[in-house]
């Protein structure tokens, strides 16, 4: 196969790109975008501050342009993400206590049942354990709710989508030894022991000099498999350049093709100019859009 979504294919995985509604009118950026991948993320457009900006008052345009393009052209799409502390409208951080609890339910049920049976796998909560050594779930408002905030905003999602994958998605949970890497275990094994509806983890996969690529990430991704999950690499990107950005980015891939449940990798952006990290050239082509060494990388191992 001479395309990443195709060569994901053979092996019943996929492969996706982060996509911004405000470079859709970018025809190489589109080019890449439908020649290369089979799964997109809307990058901000999904995100809570952008569909609900006034309590109860739902905006669905820039989401609807990733998402019908995405499925017009035959694309899976992974949402994006219905409950986070962060990228929340001014009224839900203003919110606390059941009011806060209520709100956060009703906007997961909303948004699952607005595009319930259109989206591959739902990034339910994103990022709720805290980083360093205590294996803590991180302080918010939503933490402060309760600590079974998590659940019920599974359960929700569950009933609104019934055939969405449910995901639970964080960074720095890579490394296998790392605190926060088994916190977020402890709470994937709880809830599969208990019936809590879980389906997948994604692991965001920001990478740079100072969070290199582990070197025991197939276990961390086993491991989490084993539990009964998918696993799901979700917002790849590796800083750095030629051949060495090029053999991590193959051995990411390298992980995921060695653990059958994991189903997919979607990289955080096209070009390298695309990118929330620019200056770290993290991605897969350069700013004109031509296949870095990276690129060849994976495609080779896929
Ligand atoms: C980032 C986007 O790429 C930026 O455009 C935005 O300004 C901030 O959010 N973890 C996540 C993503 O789950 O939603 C974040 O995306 C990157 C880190």
């Amino acid at each position: 196969a001479d395309t990443l979504g195709a060569a994901a294919q053979r092996t019943g995985r996929y492969f996706g790109a982060a996509v911004a509604a405000h470079r859709m009118s970018d025809s190489t950026y589109m080019g890449i975008l439908n020649r290369e991948f089979d799964s997109v993320t809307a990058e901000n457009e999904m995100k809570i501050d952008a569909l609900e900006p006034q309590q109860g008052q739902f905006t669905y345009g820039n989401a609807d342009q990733i998402v019908n393009h995405a499925i017009q052209q035959g694309k899976d799409v992974r949402g994006h993400t219905l409950a986070w502390h962060s990228q929340q409208p001014q009224w839900m951080q203003n919110m606390s206590g059941s009011a806060l609890r209520q709100a956060m339910l009703n906007h997961v049920t909303q948004v699952a049942t607005y595009y319930r049976g259109r989206i591959h796998s739902w990034d339910v909560v994103n990022e709720a354990f805290a980083d360093g050594s205590s294996g803590a779930r991180r302080d918010s408002n939503l933490q402060r709710t309760g600590d079974d905030w998590i659940e019920a905003a599974f359960r929700a999602a569950r009933a609104a989508d019934p055939g969405a994958k449910l995901c639970y998605n964080d960074y720095n949970t890579d490394n296998w030894s790392h605190a926060k890497t088994q916190a977020v275990y402890r709470m994937v094994q709880d809830f599969k022991s208990r019936g809590v509806p879980i389906d997948c983890v994604g692991f965001q996969a920001h990478f740079n000099s100072g969070n290199p690529v582990p070197n025991n990430y197939h276990t961390t991704l086993q491991n989490f498999a084993d539990l009964g999950v998918d696993v799901q690499i979700t917002e790849l990107d590796i800083e750095g350049s030629g051949n060495s950005q090029a053999e991590q980015y193959r051995g990411v891939t390298q992980a995921c093709m060695a653990v059958t449940r994991c189903t997919g990798i979607t990289v955080w952006g096209i070009r390298d100019s695309d990118s929330w990290r620019a200056q770290g050239t993290p991605l897969l082509f350069d700013n004109s859009g031509n296949k870095k060494a990276a690129y060849h990388a994976v495609l080779d191992v896929l």
